[in-house]
């Protein structure tokens, strides 16, 4: 077997990649990866390396971790003001969920680099034409065109330039004073406020209320500790594009090492985990903290086998386990790879997707998530792992500051026939801003009954 030292960031090349475009000039792609491979990191390999020892210790049970956005970030809906509202609502539930652990809750955004889209089928038809299906900003356009749906090298350093700026912006809103826990929680009180659901949010935004209140009687405030007036946010997406990452991985310049530093985590798709496969490979050789998306047909050799190749060191922060099962399968499905883990010695992260395993397709043709089985899917997770004697540690969630209307359900109840309102996704159904602090809101009830009774998961009436 090679070993790390003889890693390239090119060895991918030499194995099967899933989900790739194919993209007719290959001189037009070779100059965009020669372009690429020139452009400045957009992330540090210190902060990747941050991010690691902060999701080791969400593996050992001392924190949290939410990670969210859009299911693909677009050209077309690049705005100060989405990303901003995207940004403060994880602020918001991560305070919520904070409260719920007691334990610090490590943010990561799908934001600034979510652009590339594995799909079920490499062609699309409407009304007998067939055309290439559309993969993400970074590839090809999503209007059914010949001329769009073409992949285009050059859309790579788009999507570059466009992951440069919302980082920029995230960066000055988690350190500029946008994320003052004070204004965060005046925030949520709001919401607790206007909600169908109030009176139960309210309890628990009073209880943050007097923690807070607390905390500045002896002298604990915004104005005095940064810590109540910054934040770490980090940045994450699927390393689906080999061309893009491979252009954009380097080594560290101050200890040596490979960095993706397109993103501080990077994660393979439940499509493209094959042990052989191209995917693997590129992140076999990268010191980023990673994700593993585990969906149904995964197995437990399947798994001790991917975390034999992506974690030899058995290095904790390094992996992530992303599960994203259906509501339904949790049960059957989780306490097998849980045993399976448990087994090999990984100190692995498990956070639960619960978006992936529960899209339907309503009536009226739109593709949709039921807030009832998404909320399902993470009380299943939190029952199997604590019966396991494990940590639920993270949530992985599709969703946007907007009041979109994609997933059906939730306190202000959106119906199958309210999705044709505001159906704005260019990939899978996000849940909205209220939808996601709703969800928060549970979760951090699931988890307070976790560090109260030690035992059985529920919702607190
Ligand atoms: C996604 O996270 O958008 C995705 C495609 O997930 P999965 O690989 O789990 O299907
Ligand atoms: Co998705």
């Amino acid at each position: 077997m090679t070993t790390q030292q003889q890693w390239r960031p090119s060895d991918w090349r030499a194995h099967t990649a899933g989900q790739q475009p194919a993209y007719p000039d290959p001189a037009a792609l070779a100059a965009t990866e020669e372009t690429l491979r020139a452009l400045p990191p957009l992330v540090f390999a210190g902060e990747a390396r941050q991010l690691k020892r902060a999701l080791a210790g969400v593996a050992a049970g001392d924190a949290f971790v939410l990670q969210g956005g859009d299911c693909a970030e677009s050209f077309a809906e690049f705005d100060a003001n989405l990303i901003r509202d995207t940004f403060r609502v994880l602020l918001q539930m991560a305070a919520v969920l904070t409260w719920g652990g007691q334990l610090p809750v490590v943010k990561i955004g799908r934001m600034a680099g979510q652009f590339a889209k594995p799909r079920s089928s490499d062609t699309e038809t409407q009304n007998d034409e067939t055309l290439a299906s559309y993969r993400g900003d970074s590839i090809n356009g999503i209007d059914f065109t010949a001329a769009e749906r073409a992949p285009q090298p050059e859309r790579m350093l788009q999507a570059y330039h466009q992951s440069a700026a919302t980082l920029n912006l995230l960066r000055a809103f988690a350190q500029g004073g946008f994320a003052d826990l004070k204004k965060v929680h005046e925030w949520n009180r709001q919401f607790a406020r206007t909600s169908p659901q109030g009176q139960r949010y309210e309890k628990l935004a009073r209880h943050i209320d007097e923690a807070i209140g607390f905390m500045r009687a002896i002298g604990v405030d915004s104005a005095t500790h940064r810590e109540l007036r910054e934040t770490d946010f980090y940045t994450s997406h699927e390393a689906l594009l080999l061309p893009y990452e491979e252009a954009l991985t380097r080594t560290d310049s101050t200890r040596g090492g490979w960095y993706d530093v397109s993103a501080h985590f990077l994660w393979v798709g439940d499509r493209t985990r094959d042990p052989d496969g191209a995917h693997v490979r590129f992140l076999s050789g990268i010191e980023n903290p990673i994700g593993i998306k585990c969906g149904p047909s995964m197995s437990p050799d399947d798994l001790a086998r991917l975390l034999d190749i992506l974690d030899p060191a058995r290095d904790p922060g390094r992996i992530t386990l992303i599960t994203r099962f259906g509501a339904d399968n949790v049960a059957a499905k989780l306490p097998p790879l849980a045993r399976a883990v448990r087994d090999s010695g990984h100190p692995v992260v498990w956070s639960s997707d619960p978006m992936h395993g529960n899209t339907t397709k309503a009536a009226n043709g739109y593709k949709t998530r039921s807030f009832e089985r998404i909320v399902a899917e993470i009380r299943a997770f939190f029952e199997v792992l604590q019966s396991e004697d494990m940590h639920p540690g993270g949530l992985h969630l599709e969703m946007t500051g907007k009041d979109v209307t994609e997933c059906t359900g939730g306190a202000r109840e959106v119906s199958e026939e309210m999705l044709a309102d505001r159906y704005h996704t260019h990939c899978d159904p996000r849940l909205n801003a209220n939808q996601a602090l709703e969800l928060a809101f549970l979760a951090a009830d699931f988890l307070r009954h976790k560090r109260n009774a030690g035992g059985e998961v529920r919702a607190a009436n």
